[in-house]
């Protein structure tokens, strides 16, 4: 068992020993819980690549509390990239920047590029703050499954790897954060995330690209695999205009279903469990629920679990990418 901390001044000093030592440490952060190790120490790195089973061409996220790692960690940074960090940091927004050689290449799965981001979540800044030192964070989450949005969902995910899990609360935006890189000197889009593209385009005046990832044979996010986010139970897509006439792919006799669904839409009859995320319509509530909505279905012995897309627009956009890539198989 790994031991769940209430964010106490000492126990943040311990879980801060622990990362100067190369041990991992699960910390809540306003987006979703991170596995946090040393971002300039190689063994901490492999231990998060290993604990967490993820492939080594997945780069990380480094996590920092201060500005004045900026210039240390990254290089040559394009002129959007101070407005972006003047506007959104601390907050959702991972910026991918070229990298100095202090980051090792484990990070950033040998890319020249690193991805850096400033969490707001007051723990997560304590803890960067009494460490002293950059943190790898990649979600703390087994790779491939769902992100966690409670400190009792990593508990339920690793039993051992992890020196403790800081217990900082629900987490407030509930989806990851967004990332920005530049291609061709341009910024854009390279994942979804806590603050929407339209807010992103009004503060830098401009359009921001979105980054298709199919396109790539050598993927600018490599994170970005069609499958991902995925509970063990088997998510269909709901289309937003099912066929007239034609039979709906739910209501399976004998099947246990589930439900996720927004809005005050008529919730369709026969389901074992109705998820909505914001009766109210509010994009805010929807992204902080869907992650443990997920969570709670995929422990409810449901033989499917059928989702409606979200309107297509703020922060819609990355909960409908989580539900799409929920909903694949590889
Ligand atoms: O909100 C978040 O970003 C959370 C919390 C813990 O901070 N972290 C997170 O990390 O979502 P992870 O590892 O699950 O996702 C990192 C994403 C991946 O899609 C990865 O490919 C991309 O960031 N990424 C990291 N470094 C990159 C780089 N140098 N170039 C392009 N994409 C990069
Ligand atoms: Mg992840």
């Amino acid at each position: 068992m790994i031991p769940v901390l209430l964010p106490t001044p000492e126990n943040i000093r311990r879980a801060a020993d622990a990362l100067r030592q190369g041990n991992l440490v699960a910390m809540p952060t306003e987006t979703v819980y991170g596995l946090a190790g040393d971002a300039l120490n190689p063994q901490a790195l492999a231990k998060i690549f290993s604990v967490k089973q993820r492939p080594f061409f997945d780069p990380l996220i480094v996590h920092i509390a201060d500005r004045s790692w900026v210039e240390k960690l990254c290089d040559q940074l394009p002129p959007e990239a101070k407005i972006l960090m003047d506007h959104f940091w601390p907050g959702p927004l991972t910026l991918v920047l070229p990298k100095q050689k202090l980051v090792p290449d484990l990070a950033t799965s040998g890319l020249n590029t690193v991805a850096i981001r400033m969490p707001s979540h007051p723990v997560a800044q304590a803890l960067l703050r009494e460490a002293n030192i950059p943190l790898a964070a990649p979600s703390a989450n087994p790779f491939g499954r769902l992100s966690p949005t409670q400190a009792d969902h990593v508990a339920a995910d690793f039993s051992t790897g992890i020196d403790c899990i800081l217990d900082g609360g629900p987490c407030v935006v509930g989806v990851e954060s967004t990332v920005i890189g530049w291609i061709n000197g341009e910024p854009t889009l390279l994942r979804a995330g806590g603050v929407p593209l339209e807010i992103l385009e009004v503060t830098l005046k401009k359009p921001v690209a979105i980054h298709s990832h199919d396109s790539e044979s050598s993927p600018q996010s490599p994170g970005n695999l069609p499958s991902h986010y995925a509970p063990r139970t088997k998510l269909v897509l709901i289309p937003p205009n099912p066929p007239e006439g034609g039979a709906p792919p739910w209501g399976v006799r004998g099947e246990r279903e589930g439900l996720i669904c927004f809005g005050n839409e008529p919730v369709l009859a026969g389901f074992a469990v109705v998820e909505n995320l914001s009766t109210k319509g509010d994009f805010h509530e929807a992204a902080t629920n869907l992650f443990a909505a997920l969570h709670r279905l995929d422990a409810s012995g449901l033989n499917v679990i059928y989702a409606r897309l979200l309107p297509e627009i703020g922060l819609g956009r990355a909960m409908n990418d989580r539900l799409r890539k929920a909903a694949a198989t590889l």
